[in-house]
């Protein structure tokens, strides 16, 4: 992963301002999406960052998360994982629910999906306050599975998120390209 790929990846990141509402500047990941070489390039990085870790499954996070960590998947050789909304999975699911900044959110992963001796790296576009990540992690965990660690395309830094994921890390990495 080299400057270039990182200048690369920025200049596709669109921010969109008072998106979703006023005082909000939304990180709009399409134009990076639409660009087959900068597409390419982050979905290098984001399976080598795989490879780095030992991962031996790769969870992605409903919506966005899955279209990057689909291809991460495909090109690391490893199982895709998904962990969706609540209510959207068909089978026997593990639940966990999440603080939002008014109310909360609930996620679930189908619990025959992972198990003991797996290694599970969360893959996701955005990490924001963190609160996301966190829940898949007790999900892992609670399935049995090990945490090999979080990788992210951007970190909303003033937010916050990296210190308040740190517990749920346990010592696993968490890597921003
Ligand atoms: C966004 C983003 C992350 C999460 C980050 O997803 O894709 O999954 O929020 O926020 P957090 O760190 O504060 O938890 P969103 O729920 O907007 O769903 P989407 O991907 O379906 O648009």
């Amino acid at each position: 992963y080299t400057d270039t790929t990182r200048e690369l990846l920025l200049s596709r990141i669109k921010d969109v301002q008072d998106y979703p509402k006023p005082g909000v500047v939304f990180k709009d990941i399409t134009p990076l999406l639409a660009d087959p070489e900068a597409f390419t390039a982050l979905t290098d990085a984001l399976a080598e960052l795989c490879v780095k870790h030992g991962a031996t499954k790769i969870v992605g996070l409903e919506a966005r998360g899955f279209i990057l960590a689909a291809p991460v998947a495909v090109r690391a050789g490893l199982g895709f994982i998904p962990v969706r909304k609540a209510g959207k999975l068909p089978g026997a699911t593990l639940s966990q629910a999440y603080e939002l900044e008014y109310g909360t959110a609930e996620i679930e992963v189908h619990a025959e999906d992972l198990n003991a001796g797996d290694r599970v790296i969360v893959i996701d576009d955005v990490l924001a306050t963190g609160g996301t990540a966190g829940a898949a992690l007790e999900l892992i965990r609670r399935a049995g599975a090990e945490v090999a660690g979080v990788a992210v395309l951007m970190e909303l830094g003033f937010l916050g998120g990296r210190a308040k994921l740190e517990p749920a890390l346990r010592g696993a990495p968490l890597d921003t390209l």
